[in-house]
């Protein structure tokens, strides 16, 4: 028998550095590198953007003109492949669908031809898995992009032996967003009618693409145990509960982690300067800078600065911090927001910047580098989700020592311990209302003008780790349960 060159390959619509605009790539960037380093075979297969960037890992054609596998009609795709730290990367490349500004929506909402684009993405996908001789025991889809490559293969690999020994596994990392059409593009998805029913792809009427990837997938994770358990309610479903229920005995949450290697403050080159647990002291050369850099109040060293990074959405809860400004002025603190998303939030936001100068600041757009400096600058980090699948800014927040205040729902239940507790890292509330957000912050400025309790619970903040690894070690076990022949003892090349 030939040995599959792979033992799992990601397809996913985002992967840090190519692509980013969520926690979807910063999980992409590391945890397939994590398998490879903990000996397993792994490859990755993205869209190739036009907004992309390559950095310091080049990307080369690979295979010109790849057929992709529609029945109906003959299209084909080019396959350019990088190679990072170890771990190829395939990219897949049709102008008309990705080389655009933006992912997925512009500011006037989704690309019309969204369906089709990530169709093209799983079938192009499939298809170069075969025609390049890829291999994988198992396909690991991510989000409704790459969901549809779950259900393509549950049909045919009953009758092609090529996809017979393949497993699948889809992740979700946003329930609220499904991808959900009409049935015209089920009928041009190219898959069996018998599909379109309640226990399929139907979803009231509509082609629903993350509904057919949990449907047909061998396991089903999440991103936080809490989340799993969330998402079979209809509190937090959206609508998918029940089949999610009816799959709960297939269905782990595994926690994320952070990639530590770009998110610590002593070793991050964007910082003014380093600091870590045991050496605080840069935080405070932080502050100053980012004091100096946005034009803050020069008073506001000696008061807490308050930091939200995040989409602009109803999820990360900014309505709820805008709300409540007023009553954080009070407060004599500052406030910096970086984000970007729905248009009603940016204007809000501008209009509060102009009433609240030097003490508030907001940065419309998405910044990389303003992410860090913010991180690192500010005192205590914004989080007052309505649900978080799992988040990651809390677990970079906890990095660079700015105590996050969030809610108790998700990733953020299992990543916070709240004051007072002898282990606090944070502050957890539980309903997401400006009250209860109010009340949080409030403790919050309490514990930080009393700088021995302030330092403790800081401390334990950066001495939190969510480590790669160890859920890593969960998705092999995992795979392990699908296919026997995954073993840690081979290294890749
Ligand atoms: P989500 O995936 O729901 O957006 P996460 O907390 O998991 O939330 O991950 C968000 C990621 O996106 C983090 O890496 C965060 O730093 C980054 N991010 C979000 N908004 C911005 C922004 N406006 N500029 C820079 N980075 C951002
Ligand atoms: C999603 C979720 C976020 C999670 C991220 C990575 O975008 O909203 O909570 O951290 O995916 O899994």
């Amino acid at each position: 028998m030939i040995t599959p060159p792979h033992d799992v390959i990601f397809l996913t619509s985002e992967m840090y550095p190519f692509s980013k605009s969520g926690g979807l790539a910063d999980v992409m960037g590391i945890l397939p590198l994590t398998l490879v380093r903990l000996g397993l075979r792994v490859a990755v297969i993205t869209p190739f953007y036009g907004r992309m960037s390559t950095g310091q890992h080049p990307v080369h054609l690979v295979h010109e003109n790849c057929p992709v596998g529609y029945p109906w009609f003959d299209t084909t795709a080019d396959i350019y492949r990088a190679d990072y730290h170890g771990l190829p990367v395939y990219f897949i490349e049709r102008g008309e669908y990705f080389d655009r500004r933006h992912y997925y929506c512009t500011y006037k909402g989704d690309y019309f031809d969204n369906c089709e684009r990530f169709i093209f993405f799983c079938r192009a996908a499939l298809t170069a898995i075969r025609h390049m001789g890829l291999g994988a025991r198992i396909v690991h889809a991510q989000d409704w992009h790459a969901a549809l490559a779950v259900a393509y293969l549950a049909f045919w690999r009953r009758s092609d032996p090529f996809w017979a020994g393949i497993r699948t596994v889809m992740s979700i990392h946003n329930l609220a967003f499904q991808g959900r059409f009409s049935y015209r593009l089920f009928e041009e998805s190219g898959l069996p009618l018998e599909a379109w029913n309640m226990e399929g792809v139907e979803f009231y009427n509509s082609f629903n693409l993350l509904k057919a990837g949990i449907a047909y997938a061998d396991k089903i994770t999440t991103v936080s145990p809490t989340y799993a358990q969330e998402i079979i309610t209809p509190e937090f479903g959206c609508g998918l509960e029940g089949i999610l229920a009816r799959r709960q005995a297939d269905l782990t949450g595994i926690l994320n982690g952070a990639d530590y290697d770009i998110w610590s403050p002593d070793k991050d080159p964007i910082l003014e300067q380093p600091y870590s647990a045991d050496k605080p002291k840069g935080k405070i050369a932080c502050k100053k800078a980012l004091i100096n850099t946005l034009d803050l109040d020069p008073a506001l060293i000696h008061r807490p600065i308050l930091g939200f990074i995040g989409r602009l959405r109803r999820q990360k809860g900014i309505d709820i911090v805008l709300d409540i400004v007023p009553e954080l002025m009070k407060l004599n603190v500052g406030l910096v927001v970086l984000g970007e998303g729905r248009a009603e939030d940016e204007v809000r936001l501008m209009s509060i910047v102009e009433d609240y100068p030097g003490r508030v600041v907001g940065i419309i757009g998405y910044t990389e580098e303003m992410s860090h400096i913010i991180q690192a600058g500010t005192d205590i980090f914004l989080m007052p989700s309505r649900y978080e699948p799992c988040g990651l800014t809390q677990m970079y927040s906890l990095s660079y020592g700015t105590p996050p205040v969030a809610t108790a729902v998700g990733g953020l239940r299992d990543t916070i311990v709240s004051y007072p507790n002898s282990e606090a890292n944070g502050f957890i509330f539980d309903a997401p209302t400006p009250q209860g957000l109010l009340t949080s912050v409030r403790k919050a400025v309490t514990v930080w003008e009393d700088r021995e309790a302030w330092a403790i619970i800081q401390r334990n903040a950066m001495l939190s780790k969510f480590s790669w690894e160890k859920s890593a070690r969960e998705y092999i076990h995992l795979y392990q349960s699908l296919h026997r022949d995954i073993t840690l003892s081979r290294r890749t090349p």
